[in-house]
């Protein structure tokens, strides 16, 4: 049994030392893979469509992260259980971000950082202190942050598929429920999975709902973001701004319009990276679990997609 590791253009060797660590299973780096036969697990991201499906002794496939659209949409998938990645830390990661993200547009950091390049000296707005935080997806990340924000005193909505309770946060799930968040935020924070549903939900249609001007962070995914809506949003004064961990191709090309927005500030998809120390353990539990015919854990549900 090898284990197979499948991240084109991605730094691994964290993780081939990490899976040494902890086992003294081979790992074997795509492309450098001579025998595919003896790959039973694949930890994967971004696989180039068709590659897994050469694997023809797989077990099990988990993803590398926390989001599963990067593997799920290859058309040859194999027919073998996929697991994704749930860990506190990146949780964690995710809620410092995003409470980062939130302060800086509130306290207004980046008109300072410009103010300073030019040695202007402006301090005459306060900070609005009641921001009302829309956050799309209430799964493990979206409640991680919800909780957070409660804690930081922040009034938070959120929205999701089925009905959520978590202390201090109202929930909305369905077409109308959407509706009434964005009729109420100042800022809206995505951390939907990209599904069929998913994709493109933040468009120029979304941005109208709202009824006054709020500030996007999305570190979901950069498919469900209609980037040139974005543009024209911000242009049209429905937004104030907007702060972008992902896009829809990544590294974000040299000629990307969002480069160099005013109004937009760019993060290289760091919101929050998986840490192959703590997560080796349970990627190996999965894939014991499913030797032994066991129940896995944080398993994919294919039709929903996530
Ligand atoms: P998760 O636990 O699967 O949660 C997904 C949430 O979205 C759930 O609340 C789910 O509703 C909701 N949802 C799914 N489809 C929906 C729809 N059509 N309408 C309304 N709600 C819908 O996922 P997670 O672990 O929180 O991660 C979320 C995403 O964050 C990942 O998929 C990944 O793309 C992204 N991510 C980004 C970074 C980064 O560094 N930028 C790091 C990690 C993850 P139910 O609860 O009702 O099922
Ligand atoms: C990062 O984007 C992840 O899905 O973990």
């Amino acid at each position: 049994m090898q284990i197979g590791i499948v991240a084109p253009g991605r730094d691994v060797r964290n993780w081939s030392s990490a899976i040494s660590r902890h086992s003294g299973i081979e790992v074997q780096v795509w492309p450098e893979v001579t025998d595919p036969h003896k790959v039973e697990l694949a930890i994967a991201w971004n696989p180039p469509p068709g590659l897994l499906a050469k694997f023809d002794n797989l077990k099990l496939i988990s993803s590398l992260g926390a989001g599963v659209d990067h593997i799920i949409s290859d058309r040859q998938l194999p027919d073998v259980p996929v697991v994704r990645i749930v860990d506190e830390n990146l949780s964690r990661d995710m809620s410092h971000y995003i409470l980062m993200s939130i302060l800086n547009y509130q306290r207004g950091t980046y008109r300072h950082f410009l103010n300073q390049q030019i040695r202007h000296w402006e301090n005459s707005k306060n900070p609005n202190r009641n921001l009302k935080v829309g956050i799309l997806g209430l799964g493990v990340l979206g409640k991680a942050v919800s909780k957070m924000l409660v804690y930081h005193g922040f009034k938070v909505i959120g929205f999701s598929r089925s009905p959520k309770t978590i202390e201090g946060v109202i929930s909305y799930e369905n077409q109308e429920g959407l509706r009434t968040l964005m009729s109420e935020i100042d800022i809206l924070i995505n951390l939907l999975p990209l599904t069929r549903e998913t994709k493109g939900i933040l468009d120029m249609k979304l941005f109208a709902m709202a009824s006054r001007p709020f500030y996007l962070i999305n570190v979901a995914r950069g498919g469900h973001l209609v980037e040139s809506d974005l543009i024209k949003a911000l242009g049209q004064g429905l937004l104030t701004g907007a702060c972008l961990d992902v896009f829809d191709e990544e590294p974000l090309p040299a000629n990307s319009p969002l480069w160099d927005h005013n109004d937009i500030l760019v993060t290289p998809h760091v919101a929050s990276i998986t840490n192959p120390d703590t997560v080796v353990a349970q990627i190996l539990d999965n894939y014991h679990r499913v030797k032994e015919g066991r129940e896995l854990i944080n398993q994919i549900d294919l039709q929903h997609g996530y």
